[in-house]
């Protein structure tokens, strides 16, 4: 099956038994500060589950995309070495608020995998969290598995969290043996060398985790499912690497050809084609989503997510700006599903090259000098480049600090990273001070009063798109254009201003590329 139809017989099989057929959310949640990413196919319904809001339907089936890139789940130094893990990913699921549960979502996971994908049941197991017996009990009636292959696992393996808050609850898992033909091995080792595949988490979502660590219970016990594409395409397909499934080929051969060579030749090289893909997946589908490369939150993991691709790209021997030219082979790839790769086609492809045009300008100073300073090291008998030295490369020469650990790690050098924080730590500090002390802050300018008062939305937005409707140097006087500290003043504003004992609001302004740190808001 191709994985087109894998995920069309999914979203079919759940919609022929009553569930609404809903959309992959943006992979930027909305209104929710817990998160950077969208992790689960859950995310977009977390308020259904928590009982906040009421869905049109109580059950739902999406393919959603995810990333798996920072907090609680993040998956990114496995990307490359591993034949499995990825940054950005489809989670195919099922859902039902309070109505289905253990009993239905066992059954029809069954029904699915055993009928329409064609598994044999005799490859199957099933995994239940340790204390669960009535999930166990189900497996073994509806699935007639044999007891040995529905097992009980712990905590770690089968209690499944969003995050640090939110739902949660016990879960089950479905694992194929992608080699039967061998001998059985414990289910231990199997699940550990990848020889006893997880394909689907099938989550009873039963309690809120607080911040304080409590849990309560849910006002109805509700299913979150989530199977990975890629690997469920990986395991219907016959092929051992998730990389091999007709989800990779089209952008894997256009890597390769692009790079001159071929797939699958050379081990270091395929490491860096899978990266380049991987990265490249992620990239388009954030662009598309319209987060910007910057240097903080989502931005920054775009932008890391590029520069490690980029320089993935010069270990396959590119000297010049390539990302852009494989985005075709992304939009091939998802042609059909995703539209928002094809709409931004232009924009993206514009925002990849200047990204990296840059980041090879940088890297092309940069390498030479982080070369110096590890033959400096090593001469003084060091293995490890000290914290200010590291500090100094990205200061002055704008390295970051993933690029400089990379050079070091291909000479089998470390680099300081507590040292490297401290010295970063103590130089916003020394530029907090200094832009707060006799700046604009200290002597406020009045405004006239033709200007309208700012409109402030803090008590329902934490971001929002506002006009600048007047710009102040930090000695009052008005301009057009700003470079360093000053005032700027808005239309509107999610920004809190000092008043009443409160201090006001910090943030970050962005636009037109540009970004600038709110140090303070106040309102005249
Ligand atoms: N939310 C569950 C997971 O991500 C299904 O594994």
């Amino acid at each position: 099956m191709l994985s087109r139809d894998i995920r069309r017989s999914f979203i079919d099989f759940y919609a022929g038994r009553g569930h609404a057929e809903v959309a992959s959310s943006p992979l930027v949640p909305r209104d929710d500060p817990t998160l950077l990413f969208v992790n689960a196919g859950m995310v977009q319904f977390k308020n259904y589950f928590l009982g906040v809001e009421q869905p049109d339907s109580p059950r739902a089936v999406t393919s959603q995309k995810c990333l798996r890139v920072s907090g609680k789940h993040n998956d990114l130094e496995n990307v490359g070495p591993s034949p499995r893990h990825h940054t950005f990913f489809e989670m195919l699921g099922n859902f039902s608020f309070g109505d289905y549960f253990k009993e239905e979502a066992i059954a029809s996971a069954w029904e699915l995998v055993t009928g329409p994908w064609g598994l044999r049941p005799d490859h199957l197991f099933a995994t239940v969290f340790e204390d669960d017996d009535e999930a166990e009990d189900l497996w073994l009636r509806i699935s007639g598995l044999p007891p040995g292959r529905v097992l009980r696992c712990g905590e770690k393996d089968n209690f499944w969290a969003m995050g640090e808050t939110g739902p949660c609850g016990p879960c089950s898992e479905i694992f194929v043996d992608t080699a039967p033909e061998l001998p059985e091995v414990g289910f231990d080792e199997g699940s550990d060398s990848g020889r006893y595949l997880e394909i689907w988490n099938l989550v009873f979502m039963q309690f809120e985790r607080h911040e304080d660590g409590r849990s309560e219970p849910l006002p109805n016990p509700s299913i979150d499912t989530g199977a990975g594409l890629e690997r469920v395409a990986a395991v219907l397909q016959g092929v051992d690497s998730n990389y091999d499934t007709d989800l990779f080929g089209t952008i894997l051969t256009a890597v390769a050809g692009t790079a001159g060579s071929e797939y699958g030749r050379d081990p270091e090289a395929d490491v860096s084609m899978r990266v380049v893909a991987d990265h490249l997946r992620a990239v388009g589908f954030l662009l598309a989503d319209g987060v910007l490369p910057s240097n903080e939150g989502r931005g920054y993991v775009l932008r890391r997510l590029l520069r490690r691709a980029s320089r993935h790209g010069m270990k396959l021997g590119f000297e010049e700006p390539f990302l852009a030219s494989l985005l075709p082979s992304l939009e091939e790839t998802f042609a059909g599903h995703y539209p928002e790769l094809e709409k931004a086609r232009e924009p993206s492809s514009a925002t990849v090259t200047a990204e990296e045009t840059r980041f090879l300008e940088t890297v092309a100073v940069g390498a030479g000098k982080v070369q110096q300073a590890i033959e400096e090291a090593r001469a003084a008998g060091g293995s490890v480049l000290g914290g200010e030295a590291v500090f100094r490369l990205y200061d002055t020469f704008g390295l970051p600090i993933e690029t400089v650990r990379e050079i070091a790690e291909e000479e089998q050098f470390g680099i300081d990273e507590e040292g490297f924080e401290t010295a970063l730590a103590e130089q916003r500090e020394r530029s907090r001070a200094k832009s707060l002390s006799g700046s604009a802050m200290a002597t406020r300018p009045r405004f006239g009063a033709d200007l309208a008062a700012t409109r402030f939305t803090g008590y329902r937005d934490l971001e929002l798109d506002a006009r600048v409707v007047d710009l102040r140097t930090a000695e009052g006087e008005s301009v057009v254009e700003l470079n360093g500290a000053g005032l700027a003043v808005f239309d509107q504003t999610p920004f809190y201003a000092e008043s009443g004992g409160q201090v006001g609001d910090v943030g970050l302004l962005t636009g037109n590329g540009d970004e600038a740190r709110v140090l303070d808001t106040f309102k005249d």
